[in-house]
């Protein structure tokens, strides 16, 4: 019987298909790392055929794993977002290597259009700040590096998508050229809004030199997004739903109501606050954009970005060697007293919200001949606890008081750090038992398109999960929190 769901979670590091049932419990998972390569200060591509190819393995093994196509009715898809990839319509092959969110070699257009006073219009049509961790400088970069391109682009040879719209240009054979409003809120391309109210914005458009040809249709999260080709999995699946992995996990966490938020420690770490279906208007560098949109009606939402949370832990285990495994991070953090003053601020790829700076890169503090390696370990597991606390305040200033945290993604498995965040925040800490809320927004989605549930049911639903409540008396805190900033203002120096 088709009562389940396949969901591509198509992640910075990673591909995954997971099939739901249709109460939405995981009956398999396939998962592939996708490498990302690092070609020079600031820059980070994948390979666009890579991506494909390994969704299409892990869709392939979690379906068979599963019992086959014929248990699934459909499919859901969510991505990593603003990744920019440009491809030959008569192909379906990428001009050049994806541009990941985190690249940064688009940093000097961004000052360039900063500097010519830009940055409040952009804002007001756009929700967003002119940065090159969207889609649109990234766009305009490949069309002036590639011979041609820009021609190319002009005489509509040429389509632009984030990844979930290059996986439904495939899954399709190339007969659906097609994002989500969610994806489209990240572009830099999109006027901000839900329904009529948003579409792609022609001053926009021409102010990131982005031809409008290349763009795909915009839809809600939940819609018609194609028929896979029969082909691929042996049945031709309908394409139910899309959305970006931040929003796709702020349905999965049921915050479908104003002022609810949650926030996903993956290879970055974003919180997203629903804010209703006013336009949001951040007074403190946060970002404005649609939180989802289905046939029932939608939410816009305001974001904080941080671009570096399980990067931190990755390059503890890859690149320094200090532990062998992520899991291993928890104990040595927790076997410390303190953090002995030390300080690592990861701006690996400069710093997000609320900071915006492209150029700063990371740094470790207060090191002395006590330090030892459980010192850094613990240094980078705190500093994802320290820039959660900057957004939160920068979301207060704004008028949001999150009153609890509703936490998901890899990292939160570690209780030591989930311990210290509700600390650092002074707020409850609440961690579902299941943590896969990415892939289980894009089933969400999938299943409103289906009928199989509505908005209100969705959020009504039984979550059993963890909560942290803060320990730590004010001193502590307000003590970590000015070593924190003393080492954030070193860093911005
Ligand atoms: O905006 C970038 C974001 O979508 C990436 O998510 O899960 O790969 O950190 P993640």
């Amino acid at each position: 019987m088709a009562d389940g769901i396949l969901v591509i979670d198509e992640g910075t590091t990673s591909t995954r298909a997971i099939v739901f049932d249709r109460d939405f419990n995981q009956v398999s998972l396939s998962q592939q790392e996708v490498p990302l390569a690092y070609p020079a200060d600031g820059w980070v591509e994948q390979d666009g055929e890579t991506i494909w190819e390994k969704t299409v393995e892990v869709c392939r093994a979690a379906l068979s794993e599963a019992g086959g196509i014929d248990r699934v009715a459909g499919i859901g898809i969510t991505n990593q977002r603003e990744t920019t990839l440009v491809w030959d319509r008569k192909t379906g092959k990428p001009l050049a290597p994806a541009i990941i969110w985190q690249d940064r070699r688009t940093a000097s257009a961004c000052d360039a259009l900063k500097a010519a006073g830009h940055e409040m219009a952009v804002q007001a049509e756009t929700g967003l700040l002119i940065d090159p961790y969207f889609s649109g400088t990234k766009i305009a970069w490949i069309l002036d590096a590639v011979e041609g391109a820009r021609d190319r682009a002009e005489a509509g040879e040429l389509a632009f998508g984030t990844v979930e719209t290059f996986l439904i240009w495939h899954l399709t054979a190339g007969r659906v050229h097609a994002t989500d409003v969610s994806n489209a809120s990240r572009t830099l391309l999109y006027r901000l809004g839900l329904g009529d109210q948003g579409g792609w914005s022609e001053v926009m458009c021409n102010l990131f030199r982005v031809p409008m040809s290349m763009l795909p249709e915009v839809k809600p999260n939940a819609a018609d997004f194609g028929i896979c080709d029969e082909g691929l999995f042996g049945n031709a699946l309908p394409i139910l739903s899309a959305a970006g992995d931040q929003q796709s996990a702020l349905v999965g966490q049921g915050c479908l109501s104003p002022g609810m938020a949650k926030i996903t420690y993956g290879t970055g770490a974003f919180l997203v606050a629903n804010s209703g279906t006013e336009k949001p208007d951040s007074k403190h560098r946060l970002l404005g954009t649609v939180g989802y949109e289905t046939a029932e009606g939608g939410a816009m939402a305001l974001e904080g970005s941080i671009f570096n949370a399980g990067t931190v832990v990755k390059w503890l285990r890859d690149d320094l060697g200090l532990i062998s495994d992520a899991a291993e991070s928890e104990a040595m953090a927790g076997a410390l007293p303190g953090n002995g003053g030390v300080y690592i601020v990861p701006a690996f790829t400069g710093l997000g919200a609320p900071h915006w700076n492209a150029d700063a890169r990371g740094t470790i503090s207060g090191i002395t001949r006590a330090t030892t390696a459980a010192h850094l370990v613990r240094a980078g597991l705190e500093a994802v606890a320290y820039q959660t606390r900057d957004l939160l305040d920068a979301f207060e200033a704004d008028g949001v008081e999150i009153r609890e945290l509703r936490v998901d993604g890899g990292m939160v498995a570690n209780d030591w750090l989930m311990q210290f965040l509700a600390d650092i925040c002074a707020r409850p800490v609440v961690r579902p038992d299941y943590r896969e809320m990415t892939a289980l927004g894009a089933a969400a989605l999938a299943a409103m398109q289906l009928g199989w549930v509505d908005a209100a049911g969705w959020q009504a639903r039984d979550v059993q999960g963890t909560r942290f409540e803060p320990q730590m008396d004010d001193k502590q805190r307000t003590a970590l929190l000015k070593g924190w900033s003393a080492a954030l203002r070193r860093t911005l120096a």
